[in-house]
């Protein structure tokens, strides 16, 4: 039987398994979704346990579908940024607050006063955001201190999974540096920051490297997942990079361009290089660092992405999931460069890269009554690329200049919109064979964790990529019209945006009290 390691990707609205051999070859994937929980305008919410039964799913359909692999190692990764608040034998308190939700807007301002900055960014290697766990742990402080006072430990959602599949506690470099509260610098938990947000060290998990091992599957995972007991698990990293590894992306010459929920474009680094100004992400990488070993990362991150044509789906046109995206991309390339005139701003949930805007929000500009199903859509899509390339610009300023862009992530399985991407980045796009890059990434750190493998090596013998989509200059040149058109509406839209949203949250009504969350089975 055939030695295979599996990765489990938590991500944002579904939970993906992945069986990979020795040689990078996917033999089974399962996965499973869960819902995000919105009970006020502004917050994500998930909860723990529908990740659990999400997980055991995904897991028995994958190795199910390996045709007998024997499970060698397990390793994760998962949606960054979140906190899960953990009490008494380990019990969820609340439900785990995701790095989408935005209530935590006066705590990003008053922590960013109090550390500065600056200095915040040049520990940290990014400015601090809403949906972050230092902005969500002051928040439960403050809103929630019943919550707050109960807490015996706070994890990333995929450290969370992992504790339950192996019993004890820990997190790596990438989702430590992705809370906020870490030194980017040292890879390790930062006094200075945890003191700003007078958040005891106590609450916080070891750290360790992505591909060290973790511990093994307890019994009753065993049991829950269908895998052997004692089975080792390594620590995993972040999805972002998490995809890195798994799209092959080792040196700054190739941009990961990931769409899924949320998109980021993203760049290897083998120094930690914070920019100053504000606009992108420093973090650490899944790798440790070493000559030709980047241990660190810069990625602009757009919110907004594959959220918005779900958005444009289910709220707008209703449609049946069922072949519903390949219907409305199918609308979308029929319709013109510039949809006959539609803008779309796509900032549902506000905006990081370059705006760094929790309380931004989306616009058509534009709209008339020629404009058909097929224009809305490729309307969206173009807003959602020409926001990535917003992204990517501020990773121009911070010193990026890749020449190829690998795409992965849903957005990546349409050639419609790997062309679109090519003709407005004006770069060659490759695709990857398989598109669930962080679930591959979970896998790989477990095999090279385990089999005490170079990582840099394994993740370029594994990734096969698809011939480039090429760019298009006569395209291009339409394309940078409508891209400039797009960038200046930003500022005059933003502020009617902002009062539009100070107006609802008055007409919402008050916070909600917590809720309690179903116990576990
Ligand atoms: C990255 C980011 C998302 C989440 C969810 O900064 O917010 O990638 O990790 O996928």
């Amino acid at each position: 039987m055939t030695d295979a390691f599996l990765g489990i990707d938590l991500g944002t609205s579904a939970v993906k398994a992945l069986v990979v051999d020795a040689d990078g070859n996917v033999r089974g994937t399962g996965s499973a979704e869960y819902p995000t929980l919105r009970p006020h305008p502004g917050w994500t919410e998930q909860d723990p346990d529908a990740w659990w039964e999400a997980t055991s799913a995904a897991v028995q359909q994958a190795v199910g579908w390996s045709g007998g692999a024997t499970i060698a190692g397990v390793g994760f990764s998962g949606q960054m940024h979140g906190a899960v608040f953990l009490g008494e034998h380990d019990r969820p308190l609340a439900p785990a607050v995701i790095w989408s939700d935005q209530r935590s807007v006066k705590q990003v301002d008053a922590i960013t006063a109090k550390v500065g900055p600056e200095h915040l960014i040049g520990i940290a290697g990014s400015p601090l955001a809403t949906g972050f766990m230092a902005a969500t742990a002051v928040w439960m402080q403050e809103e929630q201190s019943s919550v707050w006072w109960r807490t015996k430990r706070i994890l990333s959602p995929k450290d969370e999974l992992r504790r339950r599949v192996t019993g004890t506690a820990a997190t790596d470099p990438g989702d430590g540096s992705a809370s906020l509260l870490f030194d980017a610098r040292w890879r390790n938990w930062s006094p200075e920051l945890l003191d700003a947000v007078e958040t005891p060290s106590i609450l916080l998990p070891p750290v360790k490297p992505a591909a060290a091992i973790a511990g093994e599957v307890t019994a009753e995972a065993a049991e829950a997942l269908g895998l052997a007991v004692g089975t080792p698990v390594v620590t995993g990293t972040g999805d972002a990079p998490s995809s890195l590894l798994g799209a092959g992306i080792v040196d700054p010459a190739t941009m990961l361009l990931s769409l899924s929920t949320g998109a980021q474009v993203i760049v290897p680094d083998e120094a930690f290089q914070p920019d100053l100004a504000g606009r992108t992400h420093a973090f650490c990488s899944g790798i440790e660092p070493g000559p030709g070993h980047p241990g660190w990362y810069q990625m602009g991150a757009t919110l907004v992405a594959g959220m918005a044509l779900r958005w444009l789906r289910d709220e707008i046109l209703q449609l049946p999931a069922a072949g519903a995206y390949e219907r409305m991309t199918g609308a979308a390339a029929k319709a013109p460069i510039g949809a006959r005139g539609l803008l779309f701003l796509p900032y549902l949930i506000g905006e990081r890269s370059p705006h760094m805007d929790p309380r931004a929000r989306g616009a058509f500009l534009g709209l008339a009554p020629h404009h058909g199903q097929g224009d809305v859509v490729r309307a969206v899509m173009e807003g959602v690329t020409f926001a990535c390339r917003d992204a990517f610009s501020a990773l121009q300023d911070a010193g990026a200049h890749p020449e190829r862009i690998v795409m992965a992530g849903g957005g990546s399985r349409s050639p419609f919109w790997r062309q679109m991407v090519a003709d407005v980045f004006d770069l060659p796009v490759y695709g990857l064979s398989i598109s669930d890059q962080s679930a591959v990434g979970a896998a790989l750190l477990a095999f090279t964790g385990i089999r005490g493998l170079d990582p840099v090596e394994t993740a370029q013998r594994w990734a096969r990529y698809a011939p480039p989509t090429e760019p298009n200059s006569a395209r291009h040149g339409q394309y940078n019209e409508i891209y400039g058109l797009f960038r200046e509406a930003y500022q005059p839209v933003i502020d009617i945006s902002h009062r539009l949203g100070d107006w609802y949250a008055k007409s919402a009504g008050p916070r909600l009290v917590p809720r309690p969350i179903r116990k576990r089975g």
